[in-house]
């Protein structure tokens, strides 16, 4: 695999029928031509990702929406007019553009405009839009470096572009329209608070039981290797648990005990922003590590908070 920020070079794979990891602001993807059935198909393979879960597709900009989505609401070209580019996914009829096998047969697509200049310069490099999901395979923790990319798939993939660490460090919000009414799917790094300024009160259906439409929501997803406990009483936690080898996740807390080993925080001064951009490097690193079990405690459930809290609930082996 040849780690480089060639621009070129990455559109040259591409236009071969190639897969390729490209950086976004939220986490590192797989990328193909949405017209490469052949690359698409090995995006599933290396990814090892249930066939019938669809890739979101991603365009250089909003005027490139009505050529690759058909029946938009109001709602939703208010909301990418706002929020493009950037962490904003809209589930949307899909246009005869988007081939079936992008979407899982499914009639809709997700699609959005990244927020990162190297990929937004690639997409201007080539005449074909790319689908890609998270780089990671199935059920790890996304990549938010060309390194992590690197470490989970080595040879399987020719060429990573490299755009640096990923700003926002979680994946898109996914927004869909249900009579009329904006549906927020997953969250994630554009905050529900940010979107509901814009369009109102939204729903929120963002766990596979209640949302057969989004199949990637399984309840549990984005974990590490390591067990994480999230835990509301940390020294009963801490007096009853057999680890003896704990690494304690923070969110500028700590907590002295015999027990925990090692402290990693994913923000000093409590920013949601630094959290989210240093969450799943920082999982990512503790698993490199021998630690028995991680311990963190839920954050403050508002804006970006709610994210985070999410990604930590997927990625938990225990809540207590
Ligand atoms: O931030 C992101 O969105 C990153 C970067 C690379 O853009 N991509 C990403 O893709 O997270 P992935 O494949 O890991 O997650 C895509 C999610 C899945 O849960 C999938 O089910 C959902 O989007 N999705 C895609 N198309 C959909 C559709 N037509 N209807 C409902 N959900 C859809
Ligand atoms: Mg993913």
């Amino acid at each position: 695999m040849k780690i480089s920020s060639d621009i070129h070079e990455a559109a040259l794979w591409l236009s071969k029928n190639k897969v390729v990891a490209i950086p976004t602001e939220t986490v590192y993807g797989l990328a193909a031509s949405i017209y490469s059935e052949q690359a698409i198909q090995t995006i599933y393979k290396i990814k090892n990702r249930p066939s019938n879960n669809p890739l979101i597709v991603h365009i250089k900009s909003v005027e490139e929406l009505p050529k690759y989505a058909v029946d938009i609401p109001d709602k939703a070209l208010v909301l990418a007019k706002t929020f493009w580019p950037g962490p904003l996914t809209l589930v949307l009829k899909k246009s005869i553009q988007i081939p079936d096998y992008i979407t899982s047969n499914k009639d809709t697509v997700g699609i959005r405009v990244p927020d990162h200049q190297t990929t937004l310069k690639l997409l201007d490099a080539i005449d074909f839009p790319i689908a890609a999901p998270s780089a990671n395979p199935s059920n790890c923790v996304s990549a938010t470096s060309a390194t992590h990319v690197f470490n989970y798939f080595g040879n399987k993939l020719p060429f990573v572009l490299d755009g640096g660490f990923c700003n926002k460090g979680l994946e898109s919000t996914i927004v869909g329209f249900e009579n009329d009414v904006a549906v927020i799917y997953r969250m994630g790094a554009l905050s529900v608070e940010q979107i509901e300024n814009v369009v109102g009160k939204v729903y929120i259906k963002n766990f596979e039981a209640q949302n057969p439409i989004a199949p990637g929501m399984f309840s549990k997803h984005y974990a590490p290797k390591t067990p994480l406990y999230v835990v509301q009483n940390m020294n009963l936690f801490l007096s009853e648990t057999p680890h003896q080898n704990i690494a304690y996740l923070g969110f500028s807390t700590k907590e002295n005990h015999e027990k925990i080993k090692a402290h990693f925080d994913l923000s000093k001064k409590a920013s949601f922003d630094e959290a989210a951009q240093n969450l799943y490097k920082t999982l990512i690193e503790i698993d490199s590590y021998n630690f028995d079990a991680i311990v963190t405690h839920f954050v403050p459930n508002i804006d970006l908070g709610n994210s985070i809290n999410d990604r930590l609930k997927r990625a938990a082996f225990s809540i207590t």
